[in-house]
């Protein structure tokens, strides 16, 4: 196995992570314990919104922002095809059905247009997914609102992007973010719920650990719970690594400018620049059926690359596409996508020896 130089993603850690680790130590609170609601305090004031609660992870906070806006069984959730597997792994466990559409090629989320042949009258939310730190299409939340549909946001792979100047994860009913250690922002394992919805709020509140009231009667479920609290431990990670959010975006629109000047148009299909854009991988399009050796051969010369996400409608466990659905466009970017390293700490000369090792294998 050659040693890998470059990895896909390192995390920026901050100054304060481990005298925040001591004081969970010395304070002898592992789980649950004070620091989670300082993380959620934190999170929701980044983010300006009302409400957030923390989670064990990314998925779990789908799972409890699906259920908190009352989807279950018998309701349809609009999801892209090119997600990871928890998006729709989340619907599944509400026990409602995903409905995979097509993706659009440019921000490499769900398509506009392929909404409205999807929707039902069972439907009742969307899932737009912000791929690779690039915000959705926001027509996707024009339609949304037109249909009466609720949106659930899956952040967990664009902390910090924005909209016109609102952060993702808000403008929806609700979000969710992962903290999952390869995240741009990572605490290890863990994940966020946010909402300006009261009603959001208390349902996740109630359902994330016994489903029972407080005090004396915490034992007494009147629901299943399902014990998706945050650690002490890792929330005390994620008050520290807040701090980080700001350079390490900056650092990763710093990597990705790089790449940009240096990667001929002719050879890749480079990012499209979108405003808000907080490049948590750099995707590129090579030609059909190439990306598998690029990695193969990158790694070799010690170079981490990372493969597109299988479509959906591929993965034998989710046998639900509709026969009419088009997906032309998640089949052509399955065929030639590859995340090339990001890691914050990459520098100019450092991104010019991958450009040209990427250029040299192909
Ligand atoms: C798009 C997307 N949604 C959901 C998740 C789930 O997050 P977690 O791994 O924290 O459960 C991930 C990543 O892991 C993801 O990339």
């Amino acid at each position: 196995m050659k040693e890998i130089k470059f990895r896909a993603n390192e995390p920026l850690l901050a100054d304060s992570l481990l005298d925040n680790l001591s004081r969970v130590f010395e304070e002898r609170y592992l789980s649950p314990g004070p620091w989670v609601t300082r993380f959620e305090e934190k999170w929701a004031n980044v983010c300006s919104a009302s409400y957030a609660v923390g989670t064990s992870s990314g998925t779990a906070a789908l799972h409890l922002a699906l259920l908190a806006c009352d989807i279950g069984p018998g309701d349809e959730v609009i999801v892209p095809a090119m997600t990871c597997p928890d998006t729709l792994n989340a619907v599944l466990f509400a026990g409602a059905q995903p409905v995979i559409v097509d993706i659009e090629n440019q921000r490499f989320g769900i398509d506009p247009k392929s909404i409205d042949e999807a929707v039902t009258l069972a439907t009742k939310a969307i899932i737009p997914v912000h791929m690779y730190g690039c915000p959705t299409d926001p027509e996707v939340y024009d339609i949304a609102e037109r249909r009466g549909l609720k949106v659930v946001e899956d952040c967990a792979e664009a902390h910090g992007a924005d909209i016109n100047g609102k952060l993702v994860g808000t403008i929806g009913d609700v979000g969710c973010f992962s903290f999952r250690g390869d995240k741009l922002i990572g605490i290890g394992t863990g994940g966020m719920v946010v909402t300006d919805d009261e009603h959001i709020r208390d349902r996740a509140n109630y359902l994330i650990g016994l489903a029972s009231p407080s005090g004396f009667d915490r034992y007494a479920s009147t629901e299943i719970g399902y014990s998706y609290e945050m650690s002490n431990v890792h929330a005390a990670i994620g008050v520290s690594q807040v701090d980080v959010m700001d350079e390490t975006i900056r650092a990763k629109r710093g990597v990705a400018a790089c790449y940009d000047a240096l990667l001929p148009d002719t050879v890749v299909r480079k990012p499209i620049q979108f405003a808000g854009h907080v490049y948590w991988r750099y995707v590129i399009l090579l030609n059909r059926g190439q990306p598998r050796d690029v990695h193969e051969k990158l790694l070799e010369l010690g170079i981490e690359t990372l493969p597109p996400f299988v479509p959906m409608y591929r993965l034998p466990m989710y046998n639900c596409n509709r026969p009419y659905t088009d997906f032309t466009v998640s089949e052509d970017v399955y065929e030639r996508l590859l995340c090339l390293p990001a890691s914050p700490y990459l520098r100019q000369s450092e991104v010019e020896y991958i450009v040209d090792s990427l250029l040299s294998v192909l």
